[in-house]
């Protein structure tokens, strides 16, 4: 490691300022918070094309990127590029792309690990230990859009490049999220909601400019509009205990729907929704040992 890089990895990502307003949001408010990773030579788009080239081609996600807000994922077309194409030309192609699970090299996973240690302790002090620490970055052209969908984890997206407006939207709000949309994602389905009109003006659209970050709390629904440049971001994600109960008690509820009921959704943050996840795991399990999954 060059000093310029041990430099610019020593230097605190997030201030005081960023710690507080996470502090006083987190787990279930969206917030905006400063960073200073922007010029971190890990994230340069030269270091982020060698990055790309390197990775399983299963965790290169592209696409194209002119495409209206709720498009339903079949009708999503491929760019028709290959990934070293798609980045270069990124200012002019309509493309978005994504490099997944960047923790999978060392080197990004050390930043990461650094990263999210910053905030380590606001974190443990809410939901407890982080798990399953997970970085994204995203890479997409001018004007490009990212339909409305939901991310199972805890997230704080960091603008590196560029700018976008992220709006997001309330979580819990069954008309946007239905029970059976959660349920269908925990088993497998695409991120992707189906989205209304009526929807818009019960988002929150927050500017992200480089330097600047947003926390997204679980399954917060969202969609993202670029700016007029090519933009970059960091998504660096956790998950804690209480989005795993979540999750287990939304697949019991599938189960409960499969058996021709109407179960109640899962409550959000801070009711534990023990009852159903360990009811969930014990018949998950049993099924296991049973051979018959
Ligand atoms: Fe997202």
């Amino acid at each position: 490691m060059n000093m310029e890089t041990r430099v610019a990895a020593q230097t605190p990502v997030f201030g005081e300022g960023a710690l507080t307003s996470l502090r006083a949001a987190y787990p279930e408010t969206p917030c905006r918070l400063d960073h200073e990773m922007r010029d971190h030579p890990l994230l340069s788009f030269e270091a982020l094309g060698k990055l790309a080239l390197s990775m399983r081609e299963v965790d290169v996600e592209y696409n194209r990127a002119d495409l209206p807000v709720g498009i339903d994922p079949v009708d999503i077309p491929d760019n028709g590029l290959g990934i070293a194409e798609t980045l270069e030309n990124i200012e002019s192609n309509d493309s978005w792309m994504v490099l997944k699970f960047i923790e999978q090299n060392a080197t990004y996973k050390a930043l990461l690990h650094e990263t999210l240690a910053e905030i380590e302790p606001a974190v443990r002090a809410v939901t407890g230990e982080m798990m399953k620490l997970e970085g994204f970055i995203f890479v997409s052209s001018p004007g490009a859009v990212t339909p409305f969908h939901m991310d199972p984890e805890h997230n704080i997206l960091l603008q590196l490049r560029g700018s976008k407006v992220m709006t997001v939207f309330p979580v819990g709000d069954d008309d946007l999220t239905p029970g059976t949309a959660h349920e269908a994602f925990h088993a497998g389905g695409h991120r992707n909601l189906d989205w209304r009109d009526e929807f818009a003006a019960r988002g929150e659209p927050f500017e992200l400019a480089p330097g600047q970050a947003i926390y997204v709390p679980v399954k917060a629904p969202h969609w993202v509009q670029n700016g007029p440049g090519t933009s970059v971001s960091l998504s660096i994600t956790w998950q804690s205990e209480w989005a795993y109960h979540e999750m287990y008690a939304r697949e019991m509820n599938a189960l409960l729907r499969r058996c021709g009921l109407n179960p109640a959704a899962p409550k959000r943050f801070p009711h534990p929704n023990r009852a159903k996840s360990f009811a969930w795991r014990a018949i998950d399990k049993a099924r296991r040992m049973a051979g018959r999954n």
